[in-house]
């Protein structure tokens, strides 16, 4: 079955390090208006080869969704769990319906370890965000120390497990193979890494899904993808896009989207 290429652009809040010297803080308005003015501009794949989704800040959400092409798609970096009570700070899946918002990323690494998200917080997230009709990246990945102890697809498995326990339909869920060591650290897997992550990833979703969830579900790779490596990625079978970080802030995003196969 073809698997329409798919590439995110996570433009995480990232904030300078008390030792940096002072610089504009990522994420001002007007650095969000000319990145996706650079993006209005690109010539890139057709919708029907490639779906582009960006996934800025919530603050800039809205101003992104009205300035952007409407070939490209936007995605919340998250939302709340369920429905009932009061949660400060919060933004809920119903908010973001509202307001159009299409997508959201759930379970990046960042949250999971920073937030404690646990996996079946996770799963719970990513169930209730497809039952109040948003599409889900919903991010698995292990840390450099259970890949170094060989259990990388204990943990990716139980992480996807949490999530399937939770959802019966596959339809607008997107997989992001996150290995924590890749993001934001210039390692990257390499494509065998990653192939083999997201072909087991494949056949967990064949015997413990179904066939033609493992078939349909698009697997993406995100941790240091950029203009350079992203082709040898794209060209691995399960390899199904991007999920795309300090790169999707760049000019280089647009080739990583030119990479689609
Ligand atoms: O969600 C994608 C992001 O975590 C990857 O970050 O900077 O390694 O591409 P980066």
């Amino acid at each position: 079955m073809a698997r329409k290429f798919f590439v995110g652009g996570n433009w995480k809040c990232v904030c300078q390090h008390p030792s940096e010297p002072p610089s504009s803080p990522n994420g001002t308005l007007d650095e969000v208006k000319k990145i996706v003015s650079i993006l209005n501009e690109a010539e890139v794949p057709p919708e029907d080869v490639v779906e582009v989704v960006v996934s800025p800040p919530f603050v800039f959400l809205p101003l992104v969704k009205s300035l952007l092409r409407s070939d490209f798609s936007v995605a919340a970096q998250n939302c709340w769990v369920r429905r009932g009570g009061a949660f400060t700070g919060e933004i809920s899946a119903e908010m973001l319906i509202n307001s159009n918002i299409p997508w959201v990323i759930v379970g990046h690494s960042e949250r999971r370890l920073l937030l404690n998200e646990s996996n079946e917080f996770v799963g719970d997230k990513v169930a209730y965000a497809l039952l109040q009709g948003l599409k889900v990246i919903a991010c698995v990945g292990e840390t450099l120390e259970q890949r170094e102890s060989g259990s990388t697809m204990n943990v990716v498995a139980a992480q996807t497990k949490a999530i399937a326990d939770r959802v019966s339909h596959w339809e607008n869920v997107v997989l992001a193979y996150e290995p924590v060591w890749a993001i934001g650290t210039g390692k990257v897997a390499t494509p065998a890494q990653a192939q083999e992550v997201h072909s087991e990833l494949r056949k967990w979703l064949h015997d413990n899904v179904g066939p033609e969830v493992a078939a349909s579900v698009r697997i993406i790779y995100g941790g240091s993808v950029n203009g350079a490596n992203c082709e040898e990625q794209a060209a691995q079978p399960d390899v199904d896009g991007f999920l795309v970080g300090g790169a999707s802030l760049k000019p280089e995003f647009i080739d990583i989207i030119k990479s689609a196969t």
